[in-house]
């Protein structure tokens, strides 16, 4: 089996990927410090998978321990780098930390991938790139904006750094950069899926613990936007669409059949607006939800969602699971956690 080494990969998406990857025959190792992840997201992989999955308690940013994975575990195909810090908010709080963390192990993991001569990347970006986009759907050709926190800027700087590399003479590395839309939803099992730490930032969790009588109201930010009900449009991609979009990545990948650093929106190609979600939300759990219209929040995209013809005439892949369905399985997961 080919070693595929997933950074990150006890998190929300590096688990659901892992999973995916280990079902399309290769053989994920996975690192991760726990910065941002639990165990307990490996203990629901093990129980999907029926093994247990080689793991490195290591931190990205240090290069004596990534060089002994990467001597340990020998003769790794490629690499999936999902380990960043990715909260918006406390990016503008933590800006020096972002950019450590998130651009520091980028550098330090391209550098040991050099020294091992491993050169198959999969970079974990963001539709945050686009900014406030102009024209609606994004391309993978629209132009990027000016990021509009510290956390958007590291992403752009990933892939500056990685267009870079490659056009270094003498590179051999291929690169292929995933931007991810609103990644929700959890594995079918209900046995791994997103775990947010306090109060969840992002609107699915907190949707489905308001359901769950965790939270007690969900707050709309805002509904005075110019879309159709006045709330922000997003486009909300199953998280196992979204990790089975990295085994293609990395099967191109080794297959060399493309260009050297190639990027892809991965996401439905459909936006849904926030009122959109709380109404396919109640059809797809029958669950009423107690939400209230709040103030707009600092920094919100009105409106984006993603034109996918590129992914789907050049990578192959398009996404299947529909937005009930994902919501659905959101629902199934947090029920887990309250049994758990
Ligand atoms: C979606 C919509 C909120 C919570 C962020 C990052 C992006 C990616 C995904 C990492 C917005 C509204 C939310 C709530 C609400 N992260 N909302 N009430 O901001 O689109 O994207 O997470 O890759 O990079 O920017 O996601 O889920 O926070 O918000 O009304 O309690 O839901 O205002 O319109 P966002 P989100």
């Amino acid at each position: 089996m080919q070693k595929i080494l997933v950074t990150g990969g006890a998190g929300y998406i590096g688990s659901h990927a892992v999973v995916e990857l280990y079902q399309a025959g290769f053989q994920p190792v996975i690192i991760d410090n726990f910065a941002n992840s639990q165990e307990s997201a490996l203990h629901g992989v093990e129980s999907i998978l029926g093994v247990k999955v080689p793991l490195h308690r290591i931190d990205c940013n240090d290069a004596e321990a990534l060089r002994a994975v990467f001597a340990e575990e020998g003769s790794l195909r490629g690499v999936i780098h999902f380990a960043a810090y990715k909260a918006v908010g406390e990016s503008l709080q933590k800006p020096l930390e972002y950019y450590q963390n998130n651009v520091g192990s980028l550098l330090t993991l391209l550098t040991v991938m050099r020294e091992f001569g491993v050169a198959a990347l999969v970079f974990s970006s963001s539709c945050t790139v686009y900014g406030t986009p102009d024209v609606l759907p994004v391309t993978e050709q629209t132009p990027t904006k000016q990021a509009n926190s510290p956390y958007g800027a590291t992403k752009q700087m990933g892939e500056d750094i990685l267009r870079d590399v490659a056009a270094a003479p003498g590179n051999t590395l291929r690169t292929i950069l995933l931007r991810y839309f609103n990644p929700i939803g959890a594995h079918a099992s209900a046995k791994i899926g997103e775990l947010p730490l306090g109060v969840p930032q992002n609107l699915i969790p907190y949707v489905t613990q308001t359901a769950a009588g965790i939270r007690e109201q969900l707050t709309i930010n805002g509904d005075t936007y110019d879309t159709p009900d006045g709330t922000n449009i997003r486009d909300y991609v199953h998280v196992v669409d979204l990790a089975k979009a990295h085994v293609v990545a990395v099967q191109r990948l080794l297959a060399g059949t493309g260009e050297l650093v190639e990027t892809f929106n991965v996401g439905t190609g459909r936006g849904n607006s926030v009122l959109e979600v709380v109404q396919a939300f109640e059809r797809a759990t029958g669950v009423k939800l107690n939400y209230k219209i709040g103030p707009p929040r600092p920094g919100d995209v009105p409106a984006i969602y993603a034109d996918v013809t590129k992914s789907v005439q050049q990578l192959g892949f398009q996404t299947s699971s529909s937005l009930e369905e994902a919501l659905g399985s959101a629902w199934k997961w947090q029920l887990s956690l309250a049994d758990s």
